[in-house]
């Protein structure tokens, strides 16, 4: 039985992140209440102010409002955008609470070592949401990694194969496409979690060196065709053709990240079928053709890096693909592990040089276990997983394998802001140890 009080806490961002990691309060309401939010949407306050039964005084326009009243909950969820991570975490911090916060949770490093030092100072507990690691598939590896089965790591191979319509709808057309608005590169806002895996399981053992090459090779004006118009459906001659029309991202795949496509719609209840077309035919972002777009991150990006104790990893991210796929190798001195994420299972081999044998193989199957999408929701079951974790972590209860303390969490974070600059430079960035 639960002896506890429900932790109290302030949804700081209300958009479609805090909101997933909220509804933990409704799935558990003896362990987490939501009592406050803070965002400069009136519309989007309103609503979760209907949803958690929030009185007015409750309801503030942003992070720097709630910082500004004397401590009155346990805990902040932040969800606000990449940018605007750190300027409203510090006075909340400042000001006493604890925080959930969302990933990447800095846009530079000098921004980063803010937060920890301010975290530091205030002996505050912070929370990054890399929420693969609370997923059964990468917490069972880290699980066989630690137990020491594969023996010492000596090189990580990740791989993250964005789908084409996720890559359009956020690195396109999206709220990711522009560095000048969102301030992170897509590697940051993408694969953050897979720099922050492979620094997970070689925990411990700082990078030194990481060197990275990319570019937009694809989504370029001049590789446009031809007869291209500007918006898929008011001026484009080969929409009927084209992979990437928004008519069949969007209105033929209805429920597909609508979160993201109909958010100039948020003020309708029920768009109808007639709004949404003539959002994506006037101003709505994701009616643009992706060859025109200026986007200005990457499309693929190799990141190779090197670890202290020499060992290597290597975390190849290619937009465009035709499916998603998430997969991970780890090689180690007495063994390797090697699956995909989407498929949820993995398989460990071991040497075996014994006469007609070659290698062992194990098959973990996750698909048996049950409440990967059902009761842990999304992110292969890793969103609400990561919640519950940070609940024990306020309550100074037992956790999992998949929380470390914010150190520890911010290794990935440096391989990656040293990623930007080696694609930038193209030289090998030299990390200190
Ligand atoms: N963990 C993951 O796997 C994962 C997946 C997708 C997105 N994300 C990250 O989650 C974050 C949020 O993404 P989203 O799509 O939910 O964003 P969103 O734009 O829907 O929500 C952000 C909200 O913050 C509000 N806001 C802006 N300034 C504020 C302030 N000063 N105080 C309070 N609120 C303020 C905005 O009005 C908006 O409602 C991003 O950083 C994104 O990169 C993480």
């Amino acid at each position: 039985m639960n002896t506890h009080k429900p932790l109290t806490a302030i949804i700081v961002g209300a958009g479609h992140r805090a909101l997933t990691y909220a509804a933990y309060a409704r799935q558990h309401p003896d362990e987490l209440k939501i009592v406050a939010v803070a965002d400069p949407r009136e519309l989007r306050r309103k609503q979760v102010a209907e949803l958690y039964n929030l009185p007015a005084e409750n309801c503030f326009e942003c992070a720097e409002a709630v910082a500004a009243r004397p401590k009155f909950a346990d805990v902040v969820i932040n969800g606000t955008m990449d940018h605007q991570h750190v300027p409203t975490a510090l006075p909340l911090l400042a000001a006493g609470y604890d925080m959930l916060l969302e990933k990447p949770f800095a846009t530079n490093e000098a921004e980063m070592w803010d937060l920890v030092e301010t975290a530091r100072q205030y002996n505050r507990k912070v929370i990054i949401c890399h929420v693969l690691r609370f997923t059964p598939f990468y917490a069972a590896i880290r699980g066989q990694v630690l137990e020491g089965l594969i023996g010492d790591i000596l090189n990580v191979q990740t791989v993250e194969h964005v789908s084409y319509h996720h890559m359009a709808v956020g690195f396109i057309r999206g709220k990711w496409s522009k560095i000048s608005d969102c301030h992170s590169p897509m590697l940051m806002a993408k694969c953050c979690h897979d720099l922050d895996l492979i620094a997970w399981m070689k925990s411990g053992v700082p990078p030194r060196g990481v060197s990275s090459f990319g570019s937009n090779f694809q989504f370029r004006p001049e590789n446009a065709p031809p007869e291209a118009g500007t918006r898929c459906l008011v001026d484009c001659p080969i929409e009927v053709d084209c992979l990437y029309s928004a008519r069949k991202h969007y209105i033929d795949h209805p429920d597909r990240w609508s979160f993201y496509v109909w958010e100039s719609l948020e003020h309708l209840q029920n768009p109808t079928l007639a709004d949404k077309i003539r959002s994506l035919e006037t101003d709505n972002p994701y009616g643009r053709c992706v060859w025109k777009c200026e986007m200005e991150v990457v499309d693929h990006q190799s990141v190779m890096v090197e670890f202290a104790d020499g060992s290597t990893a290597t975390h190849n991210m290619i937009g465009g693909a035709s499916r998603p796929v998430r997969s991970i190798h780890l090689m180690g001195t007495k063994g390797e592990i090697q699956g995909v994420f989407e498929e949820k299972r993995f398989v460990i081999r071991h040497i075996d040089p014994r006469p007609g044998h070659e290698y062992s193989e194990k098959v973990v199957d996750l698909n048996m276990s049950g409440d990967l999408h059902g009761a842990f929701g999304a992110h292969g079951g890793g969103d609400l997983r990561l919640v519950r974790d940070f609940i024990r972590v306020i309550r100074g209860e037992p956790v999992s394998i998949s929380t470390t303390n914010l150190e520890d969490s911010i290794t990935g974070h440096r391989i990656g802001f040293a990623a930007e600059q080696a694609v930038q430079a193209h030289r090998v960035v030299r990390l200190a140890t």
